[in-house]
């Protein structure tokens, strides 16, 4: 049993009441909001000559801050490449049907995870000491930074489309490569690739099926 202190305490109040407040004006997405996340939204291989700015990245990283994680442990790393000179470093790491998606693209993201994650749950996680849990158990470690960065990618993907982005994931690069030259001397991984940017719909192929429920889902 965690023992919360009067200050916890408080804060948890807060939330409850704040959440409750959120779901009494809100309860789901407009058909047009979820289309634009999902039902209709698709995956860029070309993009407008437009740029994205900075506050609009911050943004991005605002909201998929937010996105659960497990002990709210929050290991993925974001780099937002912009400049040209950066663009060409990664361009010897992307296999070659990826460059020129990735070379016209405005933004490319690289979404890693940090090994070392635990090093912070003192501030991410503090009435409870779930840090040596991890220090401890390197298997664990690799898998809880690897499913939660994944996730994280997934969040920011999310946001992106959420905010009027367009988002190109991408894992066909070669990940040794991009982390010696992007995460050098660190415990950082990269994890994928995602390209940002206002997406070109002449560019867009053909949608791909999907299974349906019963070919994948079970209610039990
Ligand atoms: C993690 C991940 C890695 C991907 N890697 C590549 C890639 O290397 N090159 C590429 O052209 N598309 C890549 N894709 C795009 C997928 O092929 C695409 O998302 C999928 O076919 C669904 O397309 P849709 O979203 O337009 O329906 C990747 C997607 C994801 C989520």
């Amino acid at each position: 049993m965690i023992e919360f202190t009067d200050d916890q305490k408080k804060a948890i109040a807060a939330a409850q009441e704040k959440f409750t407040d959120l779901k009494d004006k809100v309860d789901s997405l407009s058909d047009d909001q979820l289309n634009l996340l999902f039902g209709e939204a698709r995956s860029m291989n070309g993009w407008q000559d437009k740029d994205v700015s900075d506050d609009t990245l911050n943004q991005l990283y605002s909201l998929t801050k937010m996105g659960p994680t497990s002990t709210n442990c929050c290991p993925a790393r974001f780099i937002f490449i912009k400049s040209d000179e950066q663009k060409k470093l990664i361009k010897e790491a992307l296999l070659p049907n990826n460059v020129d998606k990735c070379m016209t693209a405005p933004v490319i993201a690289i979404i890693g995870y940090d090994l070392d994650f635990s090093d912070h749950m003192g501030k991410l996680f503090p009435h409870m000491d779930v840090a040596p849990m991890y220090k401890g158990n390197p298997d664990m470690n690799l898998s809880t930074a690897f499913r939660n960065s994944s996730l994280q990618g997934a969040y920011m993907m999310m946001v992106a489309r959420a905010i009027g982005l367009d988002c190109g994931p991408m894992s066909g690069f070669n990940n040794d490569l991009v982390d010696e030259i992007f995460f050098k001397d660190t415990n950082i991984k990269s994890n994928f690739l995602c390209c940002l940017g206002y997406g070109d719909p002449s560019k867009i192929f053909m949608r791909l099926p999907r299974f349906e429920f019963d070919e994948v889902c079970k209610i039990i």
